[in-house]
């Protein structure tokens, strides 16, 4: 089923070697068919140029291309383990003297080793048929032709360049799945139905073109993201379209889906409250921080609360900050901060009493993992729950948009 893939220079030979070595000994890939196709795609054809990310001016982030005129640096980068961003948001991003850029990333190439983790859970089968949602630089279109073959692969992108580029660089290399511009939150019902589904780009809910576009026992995997945290979930749709599954052990994030080519619109919130009160806390920014899998829980519980770094102007303080649509907001200063251990909060409430009820939840529970939260989704929506040591399973996120209820 593979499509011919272009002779490799020897360079590029032992450059894909040493990577796909270094896959196979961090547990990464372990199927001799991924091996293949990781084997077979030069990366660098995929990534002529990224953008390495550099400190500016106070703090500011310039990104800095890097293309085959840098050489060994180059092509160092694209070789290893690493995600290189490969498009900046044109409506942000200004060139700066020196050749830098400000701006937000639209696109990169995921890290292979993440790439190719996603790819092993997905668990394809020859002859099935692979929609896959953000084709970015194309890497990844290119593994599963590679792996399928090229007419089991549609690949879709919002930005019409990134497709355009994709395609031309796909075909250089000799593949040419099936490419197209659009939401791939609509996925394209003319191709359906697909037996994979993989987005390289977050949502907050499964979008139900995915489920009624999947055949009966099809793979669904994406990264599940909240305004605090995400993870990657790999879900099977059965024949009524309701589709169940959990978060992976694997982890990984990925750029919110957006609506069109132009970046993205922040989150639409009131004016954030002023000050109303402050007090110690037992769990401060410090837990959060270190507890990727309390953050994911608790992202999904307090569904539109969203998580932001705050840097206050007077103190010079940073901190750990969760903000609500109507303008509440609650901070906890980061550790070595000063006023680490306390929380201040605006708006009616003290916001952060349900951080710390998820909390004592979470640690009354055993401190659960991602991979004890099983995700279920239909045309209705998407919930998240927590299997208990029992296997009964515990709503998690609430069962209306209301996040305002702590879980007692
Ligand atoms: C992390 S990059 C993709 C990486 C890609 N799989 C690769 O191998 O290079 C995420 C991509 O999702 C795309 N994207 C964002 N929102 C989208 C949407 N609503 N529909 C389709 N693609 C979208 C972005 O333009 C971006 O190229």
């Amino acid at each position: 089923v593979n499509s011919s893939p272009a002779a490799l220079d020897p360079d590029t030979r032992r450059r894909l070697d040493v990577l796909v070595a270094e896959l196979r000994r961090a547990g990464a890939v372990r199927s001799p068919r991924w091996v293949d196709a990781l084997a077979a795609i030069p990366r660098h054809a995929l990534v002529p140029r990224f953008f390495a990310e550099e400190s500016g001016p106070r703090g500011v982030t310039v990104w800095r291309p890097v293309d085959r005129r840098d050489g060994q640096r180059w092509l160092d980068a694209v070789y290893s383990d690493q995600t290189l961003v490969t498009a900046l948001d044109d409506a942000t991003a200004e060139q700066l003297p020196g050749g830098g850029f400000t701006g937000v990333p639209t696109s990169s190439s995921t890290l292979p080793s993440l790439m190719v983790r996603m790819l092993e859970d997905l668990d394809v089968h020859d002859g099935h048929q692979v929609l896959e949602i953000g084709t970015g630089t194309g890497y990844n279109a290119a593994l599963l032709s590679h792996r399928l073959g090229q007419d089991h692969v549609f690949s879709i992108d919002v930005d019409p360049a990134l497709i355009e580029a994709a395609r031309e660089r796909l075909a250089a290399i000799g593949y040419a799945p099936a490419l197209a511009v659009g939401d791939g939150r609509e996925g394209c019902a003319p191709r359906a139905p697909y037996d994979r589904i993989i987005a390289t780009c977050a949502v907050p809910a499964i979008p139900p073109a995915w489920l009624g576009q999947s055949r009966p026992g099809g793979v669904i995997l994406t990264d599940l993201a909240s305004g605090i945290e995400g993870g990657l979930v790999c879900l099977t749709v059965a024949s009524d379209g309701e589709a169940e599954g959990h978060f992976t052990a694997a982890t990984g994030r990925f750029m919110a889906a957006r609506d069109q080519k132009r970046g993205y619109r922040g989150r639409e919130r009131a004016t954030l409250a002023p000050v109303t009160g402050a007090r110690e806390t037992h769990v401060p920014a410090a837990e959060i921080r270190a507890s990727y899998d309390f953050r994911l829980l608790l992202g999904f519980r307090l569904a539109d609360a969203e998580l932001v770094y705050h840097h206050d102007e007077d103190t010079g303080a940073l901190a750990l900050q969760l903000q609500w649509p109507d303008g509440c907001w609650a901070r906890s200063p980061l550790p070595g901060q000063p006023g680490e251990g306390t929380v201040t909060w605006g708006g009616a409430d003290d916001m952060w009493r349900q951080v710390e009820t998820v909390w004592r939840w979470w640690v009354s529970m055993g401190r659960p993992d991602r991979t004890r939260l099983a995700v279920t989704a239909d045309s209705r929506g998407t919930a998240v729950w927590l299997e208990a040591e029992n296997h009964e399973r515990i709503r998690v996120s609430p069962p209306t948009a209301n996040a305002h209820q702590p879980h007692g």
